[in-house]
């Protein structure tokens, strides 16, 4: 089994966490999705331990809250001494509404407007994650009208492809975020950023991606960073306090993925940032990281009613769910690899190879292709793995179908942290 949360009951049911998920389905509807708390809280401790341990005084996790933005989980992350990064001044909310303390909270995006930048200062945030210098000179002139030195880190593309793990001069410059270092735009940033009596530049930010299995581009984008410190140090006299490398550590979604040891990530890193501060005679500067995917995301598991199957002799077997795109866009947009389970028939031998479709309408809407798994019937129930991150954040409503609801396995058993949307939610915001 891909995971040790995962196990099988003796009416050959699949448990999540020891809870015989057919129990559960029944008791709160399809589809549905769970989350193991005890594993999120694991993986907050592990971040959390190893950054200070490995790496320089000050440094602490950020949960990038894009992965799954919900008022429990703020709660969670507050509990964990965890920081959080926000990316709207919707997720923003959700924090406030919370109780997360916000002056543990980052606000970061590309396109912040004054309204956005007015409810963060608003609500006391910690530091905003400037992206360019309009948006900074936005920052300044509200920060003076609140009376405040706001604290600022500066978004830098470090121009590393993380894919291929070659530095790329020019790669990654015409991203859409942050300002980029090989065009001396990100010093330009720096400078007027430096001049500005309302601003507090703490350091620099990056972020090279998601789903990276390697360590090595992190330790690249580090270097790359230092060594613009350090050129700032000499040309500006700028000491760097604090560097955040983003989020970007992969999950493995399927047996096929290698599994990712994120202690022993965050080790190699700390060997790197001291070496190169070293080599560069740079003070250490606090590091954070920002994990979102690896935080959640095989923690979630989320559970379909199979509606129907459908055999089209020599091309296909179907088995439609009673949810898809709407809840879990990921395979349509990304052909994202999941695993699927026969969460009712654990014990049937795999005999058919199956494309799992959603019930949209719409024949892009399917959630995996090519899943081995017994020959299905109406009512079977099944479970794909992984799927605690980009899934409840990206739902949408499309075709009117409403989001599924969130239970949470905690230490005293399973409780309802998202209630599913009613049809009444779903005309809500019409007139
Ligand atoms: N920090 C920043 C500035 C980010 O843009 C992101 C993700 C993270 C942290 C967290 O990265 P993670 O640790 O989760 O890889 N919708 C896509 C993922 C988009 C990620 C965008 N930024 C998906 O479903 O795979």
């Amino acid at each position: 089994m891909l995971y040790d949360h995962l196990a099988v009951g003796p009416q050959g049911h699949l448990l999540f966490r020891g809870y015989d998920t057919v129990t559960l389905a029944r008791e709160y509807g399809t589809p549905l999705m769970l989350l193991d708390e005890e594993r999120v809280r694991r993986r907050c401790r592990e971040y959390r331990q190893a950054m200070e341990q490995f790496l320089p005084a000050g440094s602490h996790p950020l949960y990038a809250s894009k992965a799954l933005s919900i008022k429990q989980i703020y709660r969670i992350m507050a509990q964990e001494k965890m920081g959080v990064d926000v990316v709207s001044s919707g997720e923003l909310y959700t924090a406030v509404q919370a109780g997360f303390p916000m002056e543990n909270a980052y606000f970061h995006g590309n396109s912040k407007t004054n309204a956005d930048i007015h409810f963060a200062m608003e609500h006391g945030i910690g530091c905003f994650v400037c992206d360019n210098a309009e948006e900074l000179d936005a920052i300044d002139e509200q920060a003076v009208r609140f009376g405040i030195c706001q604290r600022v880190l500066l978004r830098l593309s470090p121009g590393i492809d993380p894919h291929t793990h070659e530095k790329i001069n020019t790669g990654r410059v015409d991203s859409k975020f942050g300002a980029a270092i090989s065009t001396g735009q990100a010093e330009a940033l720096a400078v007027r950023a430096l001049a500005k009596k309302n601003i507090s530049l703490e350091g620099f930010h990056c972020h090279i991606g998601s789903q990276i299995f390697d360590c090595q581009p992190f330790c690249d984008a580090a270097v790359i960073l230092l060594e613009f410190a350090a050129m700032l140090r000499e040309k500006h006299g700028y000491i760097l306090r604090v560097l955040n490398l983003g989020g970007g550590m992969a999950v493995p979604y399927t047996e096929k993925d290698p599994s990712v040891d994120y202690r022993e990530n965050i080790r190699r890193l700390g060997v790197c940032i001291r070496e190169t501060c070293s080599r560069l005679s740079v003070q250490l500067p606090a590091i954070l990281m920002e994990p979102g995917r690896s935080i959640v995301a095989d923690a979630g598991i989320t559970l379909y009613t199979v509606t129907s199957t459908k055999q089209i002799p020599g091309f296909k077997n179907y088995a439609a769910v009673d949810g898809g795109m709407t809840d879990n866009p990921r395979y349509t947009l990304y052909r994202a690899a999941y695993t699927v389970l026969p969460a009712s028939r654990m014990q049937d031998a795999a005999a058919l190879c199956y494309t799992v479709a959603g019930c949209c309408c719409e024949s892009g809407d399917i959630l995996q292709e090519n899943v081995e798994l017994p020959p299905l019937v109406r009512g079977d129930l099944l479970a794909v793995l992984t799927t605690g991150a980009y899934n409840y954040s990206m739902a949408s409503n499309y075709n009117r179908v409403p989001r599924p609801p969130i239970v949470i396995l905690g230490k005293d058993g399973p409780y309802l942290a998202v209630r599913r949307e009613t049809y009444e939610d779903l005309v809500r915001c019409d007139q």
